[in-house]
């Protein structure tokens, strides 16, 4: 049903997909380059952190490899830094481009894209390598949804990197999404979907593959495991702040710990703003569902208290909301701030309380991105530089 939606919508341009058209829109890099010719802040310090970024650099060299193994097998050394690292600058690099038009950052990005399309093989470890398909598979294919429309991107090589986003990182994706690696649906937490899914998305918007694309939008809506919203979201409340109803909805990793339970709002906000700018509002799906979990996890980790229902685990019952990591400072609030609250008006206050202790966190007092935060892979766990990607006013 919603495809039929899309289509009256798309039959205008004639295509099935906006390019580029996955994270960010041709008008979103308009608004950004506004903001940043004109010095406007915030963005003029998020642009100053993007452009003094290790990873956003002309002279950034990939290190590709055949086999990419994330978990500890006991037999292969773990490598997958190189992958996620090389990502971050594909992605950093494709962003200084857009803003700029200076074609060397173009030519740095497509390198490292075309450079592991014509080394990667495999991706290898233990389960843990489905997380590396599902992190590094929607990243990097953002950053090549980015680079679509970059006429110094020789076709041969642009067509190798859809082949092994297709071949190698979708194919992981349909597979953990539909075997869970020999376990059932409740084993693997919700961030072990939501990766894949976003992953799925943003292939399926760079590849042109409308299967692809539909296959993670209706498994997002209605599918049977916990990065399915509906399984996801474990409990409703309605409080009264401030003389005003609000829902707070309880995440699936709530009684697990806090890094994760930002994690799956990063991770969220990055589903919904991929098939947003395909004309499929996941942000307002059950009731703006997205915002109200976002309010609950922001609202506790900011300091606050919030209610909580006992969660059975697949690791036994978690009675009580975990304090483990509260207060953990990840990027990703700011793209769901910014639809939230300034696009849509909404009330976004505990979101906006959690992004605005992340940004304090830093120096500049603006989101940064990958290499900004921990240089191990949680710290690239999200492409980051909300406040300059999708801050509105
Ligand atoms: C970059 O090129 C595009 C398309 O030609 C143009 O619309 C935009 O204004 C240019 N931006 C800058 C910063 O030169
Ligand atoms: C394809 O990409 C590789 C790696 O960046 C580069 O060496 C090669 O020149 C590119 N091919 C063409 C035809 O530009
Ligand atoms: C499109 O995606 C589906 C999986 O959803 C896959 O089976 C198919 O091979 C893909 N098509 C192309 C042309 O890659
Ligand atoms: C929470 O509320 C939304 C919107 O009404 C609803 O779709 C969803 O099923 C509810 N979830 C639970 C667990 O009650
Ligand atoms: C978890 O809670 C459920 C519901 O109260 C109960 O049936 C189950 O036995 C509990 N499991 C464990 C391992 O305590
Ligand atoms: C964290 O939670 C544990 C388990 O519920 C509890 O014993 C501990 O007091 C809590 N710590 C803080 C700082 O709230
Ligand atoms: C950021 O958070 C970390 C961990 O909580 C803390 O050690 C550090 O001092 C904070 N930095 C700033 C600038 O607030």
């Amino acid at each position: 049903m919603f495809r039929i939606i899309s289509l009256v919508a798309l039959s205008a341009t004639g295509t099935a997909f906006v390019h580029p058209g996955a994270l960010h829109t041709t008008r979103d890099f308009e608004r950004i380059n506004t903001h940043v010719t004109n010095g406007d802040e915030p963005w003029n310090t998020a642009w100053t952190l993007l452009t003094t970024s290790k990873f956003a650099q002309s002279s950034y060299l990939p290190s590709p490899k055949a086999t990419v193994y994330r978990g500890a097998n006991g037999v292969d050394t773990e490598n997958y830094p190189s992958l996620y690292r090389d990502t971050a600058a594909a992605y950093q690099l494709a962003i200084r481009w857009k803003v700029t038009n200076d074609t060397s950052y173009a030519d740095a990005a497509v390198n490292i894209l075309s450079s592991w399309a014509m080394t990667l093989t495999a991706i290898d470890g233990t389960s843990d390598k489905y997380l590396a398909s599902g992190l590094y598979g929607y990243q990097m294919a953002n950053a090549a949804e980015i680079m679509s429309d970059y006429s110094g991107w020789a076709s041969r090589n642009k067509t190798a990197t859809a082949t092994m986003l297709s071949d190698i990182f979708a194919s992981m994706n349909m597979l953990f999404l539909e075997e869970h690696n020999g376990n059932d649906y409740y084993h693997y937490y919700a961030n072990w979907d939501q990766c894949n899914l976003a992953s799925l998305l943003a292939i399926g918007i760079f590849t042109d593959n409308q299967t692809m694309y539909d296959y993670a939008l209706d498994y997002f809506r209605s599918g049977p495991s916990n990065g399915a919203l509906p399984v996801f979201a474990i409990e409703n409340y309605t409080v009264t702040e401030s003389g005003s109803n609000k829902i707070l909805t309880q995440g699936q990793e709530a009684g697990r710990d806090q890094g994760h339970a930002t994690l799956d709002m990063a991770l969220l906000g990055i589903i919904a703003q991929q098939a947003y700018n395909q004309g499929d509002d996941l942000f307002s799906t059950y009731s703006n569902e997205i915002l109200n979990a976002a309010e609950y996890v922001g609202k506790y980790n900011v300091g606050y208290d919030v209610p909580y229902t006992m969660y059975e685990s697949y690791e036994g019952n978690q009675t009580v909301i975990s304090n483990s990591s509260r207060g953990e400072i990840r990027p990703g609030f700011e793209l769901l701030s910014a639809h939230y609250g300034q696009l849509k008006g909404l009330d976004s206050s505990w979101t906006d309380a959690y992004r605005n202790m992340v940004n304090a966190n830093s120096t500049d007092g603006v989101e940064g991105g990958g290499g900004n935060y921990a240089s191990t892979s949680g710290g690239f766990d999200a492409l980051g530089f909300g406040t300059l990607l999708y801050r509105i006013s």
